[in-house]
C-alpha cells in the first residue's frame, strides 16, 4: 500500500464495470488513484470516492494520455470491445512507452491467443504483444464471461421471466467483475516484478440452462433460458442499435463457448486474492433487486 498523496497509479476504464468496482476497491483502502475519463458528467460516483483524481483523456489523443500519466507509476488499461479498441488501446500502450510507468496491467479475455477465429481474443493478444515489446512489467487479467453482462436482461427478467442467448448447453465458468477488479487491486499493489498472465474464473462452469435455475432458485419463481439462433440474436442487437462488428464477435465467442473452451476453471482469483471467487448464486443474491 502506499501512503504518498500523489497517485502512482492511473486506472482507465473507471467509469464500466470492472473499472468502478476496481475504483472503489482502492478508496475502500484509502489508496490514492487518478482515473483518465472521458466525461466529467458520466463520472458521476467516481468524484465522491476517497482518493480518487480524476483527470479528462481519450485513448484516440496521445498527449491527454501523456498528461493523465505524469508522476504515475502503474497503470490499469481497459475499453470496451469495438473494431477501434486494439488500435485505441496501442495508442495507449504508445504513450506509456515514453512516460515513466513500470508496471502495466491490461484486463484481457480468458483464451486470447492471435490466431483464435474470435475476434476479440485476436485483438486482446495483439494488444498483450504490444505491450510485452516495450519491456515493461506486465499483468494480464484474462477474465472468462462476466456475471454483471446478465444485468443487460434485468428487465426481460424482471418483467417477462426469461433471457435468452445462444449459448446452447455449454458451460462456462463465468465471473463476478468484482473479483476480476480484486485481481487487479493486487496486481497493481504488487511489489513483485515479475510480469504475470491470470485466468480469471468464477469457482464453478455451469450452461445457461443452469444460470436460469439458479434465478429461479434465489429469486422463487421461474425464469427461462431461450436459446435462439444466430440470426435471431443478431436481429435483436441490430433492433438496439449493437454495432454490427461487436454483434459479430459476441456470435464468434459463443461458438467458442460451445467447443467446451470456456468450462475450465482456474484458481488464480483463490491464489491472488486469498478470497474464493463469487458462485452466481452470490452475484444473484446480491444484484437481486435488479431482476425482481
Ligand atoms: N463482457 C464480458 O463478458 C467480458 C469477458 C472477458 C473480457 N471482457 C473484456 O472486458 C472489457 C470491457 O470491460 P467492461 O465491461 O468493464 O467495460 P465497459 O463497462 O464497457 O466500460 C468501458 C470503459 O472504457 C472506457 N472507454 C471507451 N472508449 C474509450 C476511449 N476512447 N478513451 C478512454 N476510455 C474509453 C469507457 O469510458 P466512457 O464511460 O467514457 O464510455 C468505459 O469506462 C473488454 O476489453 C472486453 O473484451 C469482457
Amino acid at each position: 500500500m502506499t501512503h504518498s498523496i500523489q497517485p502512482i497509479i492511473l486506472i482507465t476504464g473507471a467509469t464500466g464495470s470492472v473499472g468502478s468496482a476496481l475504483a472503489e476497491q482502492l478508496a475502500q483502502k484509502n489508496i490514492p488513484f487518478r482515473a483518465l475519463v472521458r466525461n466529467l458528467d458520466k463520472a458521476g460516483n467516481l468524484k465522491h470516492l476517497n482518493g480518487a483524481e480524476l483527470v479528462i483523456g481519450d485513448f484516440n489523443d496521445q498527449q491527454s494520455i501523456v498528461n493523465a500519466l505524469k508522476g504515475i507509476e502503474k497503470v490499469f488499461l481497459l475499453s470496451n470491445s469495438s473494431e477501434d479498441a486494439e488500435r485505441l488501446q496501442c495508442n495507449f500502450v504508445d504513450a506509456i512507452a515514453k512516460g515513466e510507468v513500470k508496471h502495466i496491467v491490461k484486463l484481457s479475455q480468458f483464451a486470447a491467443n492471435i490466431n483464435s477465429p474470435v475476434r476479440f481474443l485476436r485483438y486482446h493478444a495483439a494488444v498483450e504483444q504490444k505491450i510485452k515489446d516495450t519491456g515493461l512489467q506486465y499483468t494480464f487479467l484474462r477474465p472468462n464471461l462476466f456475471m454483471q453482462g446478465l444485468l443487460g436482461f434485468a428487465g426481460l427478467i424482471k418483467y417477462q421471466q426469461k433471457f435468452f442467448a445462444i449459448a446452447g448447453d455449454a458451460k462456462i465458468s463465468l465471473v463476478d467483475t468484482r473479483d476480476i477488479a480484486a485481481v487487479a487491486l493486487n496486481a497493481l499493489l504488487s511489489r513483485d516484478n515479475e510480469s504475470k498472465i491470470y485466468n480469471i474464473t468464477g469457482p464453478e462452469a455451469i450452461s445457461h440452462k443452469e444460470i436460469a435455475e439458479i434465478l429461479s432458485t434465489v429469486l422463487g419463481k421461474k425464469i427461462e433460458y431461450i436459446n435462439v439462433s444466430d440470426a435471431e440474436l443478431l436481429t435483436a442487437l441490430s433492433q438496439v442499435g449493437f454495432p454490427a462488428w461487436q454483434a459479430a464477435g459476441l456470435i464468434e465467442d459463443y461458438a467458442h463457448y460451445a467447443l467446451g473452451e470456456a468450462a475450465v476453471l482456474s484458481n488464480d482469483v483463490m491464489e491472488v486474492t486469498g478470497t474464493v471467487p463469487r458462485t452466481f448464486a452470490d452475484f444473484v443474491k446480491e444484484y437481486r433487486a435488479a431482476f425482481e
